[in-house]
Order: structure tokens, then C-alpha cells, then sequence
């Protein structure tokens, strides 16, 4: 019983130990922080942080850190160069103050609320699938910008959106894709942009190698850039708009529940059809491979990378990502898929947005989407 008591007053003394530290440190930080080096006055953060920060309601002592950079030179008083070196703090700053700018971004952007995280009204689509002719799709759709993009016009969007389509030879699909695309997605209240991606050469058709140049081409059209990528086959429409095309912490593989394959997984590592991932993840393992000539497998090699880099896939119940295909011919499958995936592993860093090499044809602002067109070689 003693014994307990004093193991309890032991704990007591470590914790007022902890909590004085912990006190010395904070008051130790803040005189640090308020050298005169840093020359912010009290009216610049009245007149310039509080204005366009929510946060203006912190200590000083965070705010000033926040309106700073972590490491950088500045010039103090006496007009001396100090140079602040990387520190834990400021790494713990840094983070703090990227959370708050992001917020900070939609509020100053524009002076509209936020969507909502969910927004109203979702649940089941019908697709038109009978073809139609691009020019009656694009009187449908006014309120699209030129080069097919989109920002909800009454709230700021939560997600900013790129979805990139490979394509080739499969005219006839894009007026139906885009024409059950552009209401589905406006519905779902992101900012987004249709990015079309033709191959103009008469190699095998390299699907990966198209999403990679998509990926890059598409940033940049967008100053800021895109934050969530969605590879898109054109001929999968997405049957029910809770099925939200943003990207979550983990990538996500969209398209789980298809028509054809009679609304089942056909096997667990599936990441093909239509699939999301952020701008971190997409270039953390390096793109999709530059080397799937030809049907398949590169869905497959990107699981293995997404594997190496430690993330897994996710994906909405199979009653929200259901999608219908649209008819079109079998592709020949790429006889060299098993060998290649083999390697994937071992030829990460080698081989995808490290290396990827085009010639860009052109990128063409069309009505509902951007069109980029590039010659890909496959010797290259
Ligand atoms: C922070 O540093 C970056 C790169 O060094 C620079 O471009 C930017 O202007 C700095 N921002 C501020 C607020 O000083
Ligand atoms: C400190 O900043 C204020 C406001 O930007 C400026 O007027 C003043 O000259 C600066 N002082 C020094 C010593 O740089
Ligand atoms: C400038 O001021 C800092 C303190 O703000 C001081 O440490 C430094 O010695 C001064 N340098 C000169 C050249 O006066
Ligand atoms: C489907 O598209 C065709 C145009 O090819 C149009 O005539 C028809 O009205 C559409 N059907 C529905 C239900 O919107
Ligand atoms: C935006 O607000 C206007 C005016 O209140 C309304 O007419 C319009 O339908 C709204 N648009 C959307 C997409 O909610
Ligand atoms: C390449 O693009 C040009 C211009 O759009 C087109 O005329 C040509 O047919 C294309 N070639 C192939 C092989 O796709
Ligand atoms: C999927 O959604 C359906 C209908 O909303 C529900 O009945 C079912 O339990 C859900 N399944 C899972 C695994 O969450």
C-alpha cells in the first residue's frame, strides 16, 4: 500500500517536472520569437494577418511565426542578415502553418462558404448511352468554361479535380462520356477540368504513359495546381453521384462495382477502370510504369508500386461504385505484362514521371474539355 503511494507521488512529481519544463520552454520560445529580427510589428499583423487570417486570434507569439517562413534569412534592425536554422518548433510551425493556409486559401479566394462536405441531393443516375453528336452536348452545358472546366458558382469547392481520360480511336464514346460527365460532377459541387489525352502515333496504345502525360500537362493549366488526379477510362460512367470524385487519405479505386463484370470485384489488387489518388501519392511512386505497350497490366504494376510506398486501396461500398460500360471492341492484351510486373519493384525510381519523355502536339481548349495530344515513341 506505502509502495503504491509512493510510486504515485513519483508520477506527481514527473508530471509538475514536465508541465514546469514544459512552461520554461514555451516562455523560452517566446522571447525567441519576439527578437526584433523578425521586424514584425504589431501593426502589420493588424493591418495585413488579421485582416486576411481567421486565426488572428492566437498568441502572438503564433502569429508571428505563422506569417513567417520557417528558413529564411531576414534582416534585423541594425540591418544584420539573420539566417534562422530548421528546428523542431519550426518544423511543428510549418505544419501548423500549412493546415492554416489551406483554410486561409478558401477564404480568401473568394468570400462564398464552403460546400458542403456532402453536398444535396445524391444518390442513383440513369446514363444515356445512345450516340450523340458533340455540338448538342455542348449546348447542354453553358455554364462549363472552355477547356472543360468547372467551379461550383454559389460555395467554394472542397476539392480541386483533374480527371484525365487516355484515349484513342474511341470517337464515339466521347460525346456520351462527357454528356453524363459534366452534370454527375457539377452535381458533386468540386472544381474540376476534363483532360483528354490522345496518343497521335501509330504505336500499341499505352494507356499508363498517356495518364502520366495528363498528369503533367494538366498541372499546368491550373495556377496552383490540381490537389486530387482521377484516371478515367472513357468508356465507364459512373452510375451514383455518392460516389464523391475527391481523393481520400488513401488512393481509391472507384470503379468496383461495373455492369459487365456483373457488379463484382474480379480480384482484390484491382486499381484499373477509374481511380484516384492525390498529387503526394501519384508522385511519391513515381507515376504510373512508361513500359505497358498494349492491353493491360499497368493498373496492376501501379499496385505494386502504391504497395512499396506503403498505401493501400480503398473503395466506397459496392453499391455506390457501380458503373456501366460502354460497348467497344476487345484490345489485344500485351503478351510482356507478367514479365514486366515482375520488375516493377526494382525499376520504381527508373521508370515512370522520372522518366517520362513526349512530344507534345498540341493542348486544345475545346468547349467541354482539354485536349491533349502527344506523340509517344515506343523505342524510347
Ligand atoms: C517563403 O520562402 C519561399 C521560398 O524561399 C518564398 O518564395 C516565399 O516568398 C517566402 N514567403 C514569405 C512569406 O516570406
Ligand atoms: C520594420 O518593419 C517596418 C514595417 O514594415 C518598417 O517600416 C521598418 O523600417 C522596419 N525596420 C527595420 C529596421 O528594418
Ligand atoms: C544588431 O542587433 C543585434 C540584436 O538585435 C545584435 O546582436 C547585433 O550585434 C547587432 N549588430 C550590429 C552590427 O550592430
Ligand atoms: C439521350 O440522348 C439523345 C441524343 O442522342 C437524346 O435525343 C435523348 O433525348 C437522350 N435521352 C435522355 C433520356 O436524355
Ligand atoms: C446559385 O445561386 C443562384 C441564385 O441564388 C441560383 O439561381 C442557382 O441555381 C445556384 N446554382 C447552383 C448550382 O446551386
Ligand atoms: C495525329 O494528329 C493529327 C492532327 O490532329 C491527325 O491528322 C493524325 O491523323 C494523327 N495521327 C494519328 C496516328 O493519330
Ligand atoms: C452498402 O450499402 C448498402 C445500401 O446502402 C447497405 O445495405 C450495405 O450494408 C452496405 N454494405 C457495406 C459493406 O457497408
Amino acid at each position: 500500500m506505502g509502495c503504491g503511494r509512493r510510486a504515485w507521488m513519483l508520477k506527481l512529481l514527473l508530471l509538475v517536472v514536465v508541465a514546469l519544463a514544459a512552461v520554461e520552454y514555451l516562455f523560452g520560445l517566446r522571447t525567441y520569437l519576439g527578437t526584433p529580427a523578425f521586424n514584425i510589428t504589431q501593426s502589420t499583423i493588424e493591418t495585413d494577418v488579421r485582416k486576411s487570417q481567421p486565426w488572428f486570434n492566437l498568441p502572438l507569439f503564433i502569429q508571428n511565426t505563422l506569417s513567417q517562413n520557417s528558413t529564411q534569412s531576414m534582416t534585423g534592425q541594425n540591418g544584420t542578415e539573420y539566417v534562422r536554422t530548421p528546428h523542431l518548433l519550426n518544423k511543428i510551425m510549418e505544419s501548423l502553418r500549412n493546415l492554416v493556409s489551406e483554410d486561409t486559401t478558401q477564404v480568401n479566394e473568394q468570400s462564398m462558404p464552403v460546400c458542403d462536405e456532402v453536398p444535396p441531393d445524391l444518390g442513383p443516375v440513369t446514363a444515356n448511352k445512345t450516340e450523340m453528336e458533340l455540338d448538342w452536348v455542348e449546348k447542354k452545358y453553358p455554364e462549363v468554361d472552355s477547356g472543360g472546366f468547372y467551379s461550383p458558382p454559389n460555395c467554394t469547392a472542397r476539392h480541386k479535380v483533374a480527371i484525365i481520360v487516355p484515349f484513342r480511336d474511341r470517337h464515339q464514346h466521347l460525346a456520351i462520356f462527357l454528356n453524363h460527365m459534366h452534370p454527375f460532377l457539377m452535381k458533386q459541387q468540386i472544381e474540376y477540368g476534363i483532360f483528354i489525352v490522345e496518343q497521335n502515333d501509330t504505336s500499341a496504345f499505352n494507356r499508363a504513359k498517356l495518364m502520366n502525360i495528363g498528369f503533367v500537362e494538366s498541372q499546368k493549366k491550373k495556377p496552383g495546381g490540381w490537389q486530387c488526379f482521377i484516371f478515367h477510362d472513357i468508356d465507364l460512367l459512373p452510375l451514383d453521384s455518392r460516389n464523391l470524385y475527391s481523393c481520400p487519405e488513401q488512393p481509391r479505386h472507384m470503379s468496383a462495382s461495373i455492369d459487365k463484370l456483373k457488379f463484382t470485384l474480379p480480384y482484390d489488387g484491382i486499381f484499373g477502370g477509374v481511380s484516384a489518388m492525390t498529387l503526394e501519392q501519384f508522385t511519391k511512386v513515381n507515376g504510373f510504369s512508361n513500359r505497358y505497350w498494349g492491353w493491360g497490366g499497368e493498373d496492376d504494376d501501379m499496385f505494386h508500386r502504391m504497395k512499396k510506398m506503403h498505401y493501400h486501396i480503398t473503395r466506397y461500398n459496392m453499391s455506390i461504385a457501380v458503373y456501366t460500360m460502354l460497348d467497344h471492341e476487345e484490345s489485344a492484351p500485351n503478351p510482356k505484362r507478367f514479365k514486366l510486373l515482375l520488375e516493377t519493384s526494382k525499376t520504381l525510381e527508373k521508370d515512370g514521371l522520372s522518366t517520362l519523355k513526349y512530344d507534345l502536339v498540341h493542348v486544345e481548349q475545346h468547349h467541354l474539355y482539354t485536349h491533349v495530344l502527344a506523340n509517344i515513341d515506343e523505342r524510347s
